[in-house]
């Protein structure tokens, strides 16, 4: 069981995870904060699950996550501030988060694939999942959902990349309280880059992504397309090279390279 305590001593923020719900057991936390009932939740609110009887993954695939071992919460963005053209660097901004804190608590070198997957040594360590509702054209609620293995030894399964946990890689058991508020703790930090900074984010996150002047193929549903990747906007878009030198700008889909 997470300790909540010892979380609450390590976290430094103003605004993300002051408002903290802890789940033993619920069907999703992204679910949760999307749900028309809970739309009074303050900005900035995190709500966390021991377990997720449907947690979700990108494209409709589901996240598993053993009981007690992992971190799957999710965060909760209702300020105006970040929720017009910046959402993709929010995005960006999340994984980043969680590739900083991985590497400054546990010295493990990250590795970032477009849009924020992060990886150790090639392998997933943390997914996550953006979802919003919107009132006409205006996203008025963004959720940050994010799962990291931490203690989970096996995975068991059919995975489009191979997962792994930090324990995995580090041999040794994690303080899931620490790492949770580390990458809070780092999570406002770059939101409030966002705003005043955003080339640092770009910066930080291109030069943690091993696949930029890469062949790749990007698919979306049914439609795969095929290409250089070329670069990563200043709105945190994929910039897709064609052989015909043309750029075409992904917003979404999975990355690899072929
Ligand atoms: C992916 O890599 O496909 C994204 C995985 C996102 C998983 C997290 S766990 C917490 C939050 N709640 C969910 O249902 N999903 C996200």
């Amino acid at each position: 069981m997470l300790e909540l305590e010892k979380f609450d001593l390590k976290l430094n923020t103003d605004i993300i995870g002051r408002n903290f719900i802890y789940a033993e057991e619920i069907d999703s936390t992204n679910t949760y904060l999307l749900d028309k009932t809970n739309i009074n939740l303050p900005d900035g609110t995190v709500i966390f699950a021991e377990k997720q009887t449907k947690g979700k993954g990108r494209k409709e695939r589901v996240w598993y996550s053993v009981k007690d071992q992992n971190l799957t919460f999710s965060i909760l963005l209702s300020n105006k501030k970040y929720l017009g053209k910046t959402i993709n660097l929010v995005n960006l901004a999340s994984s980043l988060a969680v590739a900083q804190s991985i590497e400054n608590l546990f010295q493990l070198s990250t590795n970032l694939k477009w849009p924020n997957d992060v990886l150790v040594k090639g392998k997933k360590v943390s997914g996550i999942l953006l979802e919003a509702t919107s009132q006409g054209s205006k996203v008025e609620r963004l959720v940050i959902g994010i799962g990291i293995n931490v203690n989970q030894n096996l995975f068991q399964g059919i995975f489009n990349i191979p997962p792994t946990s930090i324990k995995i890689e580090t041999n040794e058991n994690v303080e899931r309280e620490r790492l949770l508020a580390e990458v809070l703790n780092i999570f406002e930090e770059l939101l409030d880059k966002i705003l005043t900074n955003p080339e640092v984010i770009l910066r930080d996150w291109k030069s943690r992504c091993r696949m930029i002047g890469e062949r790749i193929e990007v698919s979306e549903n049914d439609n795969t397309k095929y290409g250089i990747f070329d670069d990563i906007d200043e709105n945190g878009f994929l910039l897709l090279k064609s052989r015909d030198n043309k750029i075409e700008k992904i917003h979404f889909g999975d990355v690899s390279v072929q």
